[in-house]
């Protein structure tokens, strides 16, 4: 700040004319208009309002002015600061909301939108069930067996007394290995059943044997409704001394119940299997008619034919020849045998008509199953 003038010059002060007071006002106006937006505006303060903009020097020269001047000079950059921090106010105010407008149209939340669209997966039915009879069977003291899914012929027929000619083991039937030149012959099989099992569980473990079987199987079906070249079965193998076919019976109500409910009869009829003797198949009264055959009101019963029975799975005693070729002795020891599909059990238990449905890894079909595990 200069030392008061004693003359007043004009020339000395012009920054205090009324035209350059104008000037600075209309300049820091124009600013303040042309901001369009909170931070333009923050830059038109500093450079209009602030401590070294025009007005703010001219403010602080007014004290250099020959007393008599002060007061109108006073008056004119005052008024020009005024009206600045007037209009500063009012762009604020506008800005300001226009900012907050902005902010609910740009920033909104749709909170009716889906919220859950990352897809999630689901245990395959096949799975859940497989593992829940198996628990039901590890609970009454079973252990869990598994072989491979590629096996020797030998475990997969040759072992469980099927005949060099049984005509599982043709082609129709059976997927054969390729031998390392391509041709056939590699006494290599995909396993059409999980009873290979049985016979490694025999080889390893000591006796008395309780072991239980879920695993995958493949035979040369063509795909339709009902039939499918991949599937899965659980077994059940007990091999001990004194065993006999109300042991298995046993075994095998005490699977019905788990898996299809309980006080379901079940029903032997004699059956063949090279590997049990004597083999049965096992039907259990229909869950849904409960052996009634009709529907209430009359109508026939669609899920076991109006049969009342529903054949379910495939059983016997190990046949001697089984024991031995496994190194048992047959006089001391017996055991019992039964093998199931999982998909046919799981069609029959949920009403799936599509055994396609199991397989085609549609999550939409296994969620309806749920997530238990
Ligand atoms: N392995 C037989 C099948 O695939 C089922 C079975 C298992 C039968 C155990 C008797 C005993 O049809």
């Amino acid at each position: 700040m200069s030392a008061p003038n004693k003359q007043y010059d004009p020339v000395e002060v012009a920054v205090l004319s009324p035209e350059e007071v104008t000037g600075m006002r209309d300049a820091a106006l124009a600013a303040i208009a042309a901001a369009g937006d909170l931070d333009e505006l923050k830059a038109a303060r500093l450079a209009h309002a602030g401590d070294r903009s025009p007005l703010a020097l001219a403010n602080a020269e007014i004290g250099a002015l020959p007393p008599e001047a002060r007061a109108e000079a006073g008056k004119r950059v005052g008024t020009a600061r005024r009206e600045v921090t007037q209009a500063l106010a009012t762009r604020q105010e506008v800005l300001a909301a226009q900012r907050d407008q902005w902010a609910l149209v740009e920033e909104a939340v749709d909170v009716t939108l889906p919220w859950d669209r990352a897809p999630r997966g689901a245990r395959h039915p096949v799975t859940t069930i497989a593992e829940r009879l198996a628990d039901v069977f590890v609970g009454m003291g079973y252990e869990i067996a598994e072989g491979p899914e590629v096996e020797a012929e030998w475990y997969n027929f040759d072992a469980l007394n099927f005949p060099p000619d049984h005509p599982a083991r043709e082609m129709q039937d059976t997927f054969f290995v390729a031998g390392p030149d391509g041709a056939g012959q590699s006494g290599v099989v995909m396993r059409t059943h999980t009873s290979p099992v049985q016979i490694r569980a025999m080889l390893t473990r000591p006796l008395p044997l309780y072991v239980v079987s879920p695993g995958k199987c493949f035979r040369s079906d063509a795909l339709d409704a009902t039939h499918s070249p991949i599937f899965h079965q659980i077994e059940c193998l007990a091999v001990d001394e004194g065993l006999t076919m109300a042991d298995l019976r046993g075994a095998i109500n005490a699977f019905v119940e788990a898996m299809f409910g309980e006080g379901l009869r079940t029903r032997l009829r004699p059956d063949f299997f090279p590997f049990t003797e004597p083999s049965a198949d096992v039907s259990m009264e229909c869950h849904i008619c409960r052996g009634a055959s009709t529907r209430p009101g009359g109508e026939p019963c669609r899920v076991c034919r109006s049969q009342g029975w529903i054949e379910i799975a495939g059983c016997g005693m190990v046949n001697p020849k089984v024991l031995v070729a496994c190194g048992i002795d047959p006089d001391r020891y017996s055991g019992f045998a039964f093998g199931l599909g999982i998909e046919r059990s799981l069609m029959i238990r949920h009403g799936v008509t599509d055994i396609r449905d199991t397989l085609e890894g549609d999550v939409r079909f296994s969620r309806a199953f749920g997530m238990e595990v």
